[in-house]
């Protein structure tokens, strides 16, 4: 068992601060890796403040993860020590049920093992995340990261690239489709890229105009402003697939009404309760309301790869762990350009 360094928060209304854990010992399929970078994803805060009421504490968050293997279990022969890899949201699930066994491994119907928070047999009882030094996991779940992506930029690739890539490539996104984008935050501007890839118009659907310029540098057709009643009547009828980021409860169904007939809005944003629906728009025009969680990690390397080829990664603000409150103060404002990733150095051992 190694003492690792990391940052916790210690209850939903403390700041983030240095604490110490102990990660397990490397196991014949284990990997340990030392953290190079981690992604700042929404889903941090919303743990770290128990916006869901489900958080243990301490919350040490982080589950986009890139690093070097500092050491190999007897059994992991695919890896070398000194090699670049990387973990996104999830480090177990049972490998033995129908969705582990069709690569979804994020729809586990005994549950999987979220890289923080989730009950574990490890010290301490909880997974904790990448806000640490070292990280040890199941070879099964690291991938392997492509020569050529910038290690920093490519962090987030793990969470908000994956959960944007996978509904994109369900509901087979490509040329000819007309594809809204709601909230450029992290997850909206990587689905900006990707969608944009697979050959899709592309609109940015936002509250910002202050980030219409941004949206279309980071490969947006078109930028709709959804404050704006009229610009929002003007696009009725208008999209293929919508992917709704907003990471709060809102009301659904101005947007619904953007969908072509038989359009689909995916929820991959808010989990929880939300704002009644009306199902007028669902039943004249069966339009349908659906969700998605993260990918599988066959999925997830399919990901990285498409990443490489097409020279996408995140457009980032590299920050110290120390700064990591101001950060979530600035994602609560959707003050993100795109996505903060916390430069590991930074954080002594
Ligand atoms: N399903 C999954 O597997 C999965 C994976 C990762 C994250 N998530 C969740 O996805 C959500 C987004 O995460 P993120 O990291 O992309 O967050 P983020 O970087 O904070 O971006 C969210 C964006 O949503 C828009 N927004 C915020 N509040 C809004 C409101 N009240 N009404 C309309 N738009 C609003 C803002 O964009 P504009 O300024 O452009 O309006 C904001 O920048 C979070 O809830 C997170 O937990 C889900
Ligand atoms: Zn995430
Ligand atoms: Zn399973």
């Amino acid at each position: 068992m190694t003492l690792t360094a990391s940052f916790a928060a210690q209850s939903a209304t403390s700041p983030l601060g240095p604490h110490q854990i102990t990660r397990r010992s490397v196991g014949a399929k284990d990997v340990q890796i030392e953290i190079e970078f981690c992604g700042v994803c929404h889903t941090d805060l919303h743990f770290s403040k128990n916006d869901w009421g489900m958080s243990n504490y301490p919350v040490i968050p982080g589950h986009e993860i890139v690093g070097k293997i500092s050491a190999l279990g007897a059994e992991v022969t695919h890896l070398k020590i000194g090699q670049r890899v990387a973990v996104g949201c999830f480090v177990n699930s049972c490998h033995v049920c129908s969705s582990c066994e069709a690569d979804m491994e994020q729809y586990c119907l005994s549950g999987f093992t979220t890289t923080y928070n989730s009950p574990t047999q490890d010290p301490g009882n909880f997974t904790y995340g990448g806000y640490s030094k070292r990280i040890v996991v199941d070879k099964h779940f690291v991938l392997t990261m492509p020569d050529g992506l910038d290690p920093a930029a490519a962090a987030p690739l793990l969470c908000a690239g994956i959960t944007t890539y996978s509904p994109l490539k369900h509901w087979g996104i490509k040329a000819g489709m007309t594809v809204g984008v709601i909230g450029l935050g992290g997850l909206g501007h990587m689905a900006i890229k990707l969608s944009h890839a697979m050959g899709a118009k592309t609109v940015m659907i936002t509250t910002s105009e202050s980030k219409v310029h941004d949206a279309k540098r980071l490969g947006a057709d078109d930028v709709l402003i959804s404050t704006d009643p009229v610009a929002m009547k003007k696009m009725l009828n208008q999209f293929d697939f919508i992917i709704n980021t907003i990471p709060v409860p809102h009301d659904y169904n101005p947007y619904m009404w953007l969908l072509k007939v038989e359009g689909t809005m995916c929820i991959v944003g808010a989990v929880g309760p939300n704002a009644a629906l009306n199902t007028q728009a669902l039943v004249f025009g069966r339009r349908k309301i659906a969700g998605s969680l993260v990918g599988g990690i066959a999925e997830t390397q399919e990901m990285l790869e498409f990443c490489a080829k097409h020279h996408i990664v995140s457009d980032i603000e590299l920050i110290k762990i120390q700064d990591i409150n101001q950060a979530y103060e600035r994602m609560i404002k959707s003050d993100v350009k795109y996505r903060f990733v916390i430069d590991m150095a930074s954080l002594p051992e």
